[in-house]
């Protein structure tokens, strides 16, 4: 079956979920998106991009910026991070404090709020304005030039900012923060708040798919990093839910509270699906259930 017409038929058959779970609303500029909303997009290594629905209307990324920038920090050094965050699934919400505690205020990998924390600020330290990197980094590689941090979604975060301070101070507090509370939040918020397309996104990720090469041809991590990268987005791209993702998708996985996912095929592709309705855990329900077909009347999940 050719990839336009399987899109379209995933398309049909989760368009009952259209709408279904509820949108991210602690976030309250995130609660005024359509829940109806569906698009899909696939990139392919040959640079081709393929998409049905609401493929090519941005959304906020939120946490699946956290990808990019681990992608950014770990391109220049792997040594440095990793004594300052774990790599194992932590089983519990992203937004969870309970563990930071116990752990001495190392959180358990970069894709949780306390992890991702920890990785912004690492950026800025190698490169002071954070998200204007990442930025050129996700212009250049979906060869969208007009990609914006959405600053009405960066101040609605800032300004309903309790968990991710209590995360930042928490961390502060046993010395495992190297930038200011107030620096790291702002340039986190901004990041997050990065609107992008199924289209753009699915681009942006292909470097993934592609053991580390980025679309001009040059190297943006080593084949190892790419892996490794995507090993983090299985065992906990999707939090408390990643043996669940693993179980129904089969692939690296990095979910939104915007409803976004991207996931990674490595050797053939990346898949980019947004659709704003999410289960209790954050994962879009329609998004999932989108991954879930194309895995399987593809036959492309690594397992
Ligand atoms: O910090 C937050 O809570 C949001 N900016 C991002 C959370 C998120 O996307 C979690 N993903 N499912």
């Amino acid at each position: 079956m050719e990839l336009n017409q399987l899109l379209e038929r995933i398309t049909d058959e989760i368009a009952p979920l259209r709408g279904a779970g509820s949108v991210a609303d602690y976030i309250p500029a995130l609660a005024r998106v359509d829940p109806s909303r569906f698009g899909i997009a696939v990139a392919d290594l040959d640079g081709g991009v393929h998409g049905t629905g609401d493929w090519e209307i941005p959304f906020s990324v939120q946490s699946i910026s956290k990808v990019f920038t681990l992608a950014l920090v770990l391109a220049d050094s792997d040594d440095v991070l990793w004594q300052r965050v774990g790599r194992e699934p932590s089983g519990s919400p992203f937004n969870s404090l309970v563990q930071l505690e116990h752990e001495r205020g190392i959180p358990r990998n970069p894709f949780i709020n306390a992890g991702a924390l920890i990785v912004t600020d690492q950026l800025i330290s190698l490169v002071g304005d954070a998200s204007t990197e990442l930025l050129a980094l996700l212009r250049a590689e979906s060869g969208n030039a007009d990609l914006r941090v959405d600053d009405e979604v960066a101040g609605s975060e800032a300004a309903h900012a309790d968990r991710n301070l209590a995360l930042t101070h928490f961390m502060a507090s046993y010395g495992n923060m190297r930038n200011p509370v107030a620096t790291v939040l702002d340039q986190y918020f901004r990041q997050c708040s990065i609107a992008m397309s199924c289209r753009d996104l699915a681009l942006a990720g292909l470097f993934l798919a592609a053991h580390g090469l980025r679309r001009d041809g040059s190297s943006m991590l080593t084949s190892r990093q790419a892996k490794r990268i995507n090993a983090i987005m299985l065992t906990c791209g999707t939090y408390d839910a990643a043996g669940e993702f693993a179980y129904r998708v089969g692939v690296p996985g990095k979910s939104g509270v915007g409803g976004g996912i991207l996931a990674i095929i490595p050797g053939r592709c990346s898949i980019a699906v947004w659709s704003p309705g999410l289960d209790k855990r954050g994962n879009s329900v329609a998004g999932v259930a989108a991954l879930d077909h194309f895995t399987t009347l593809t036959g492309w999940s690594i397992f």
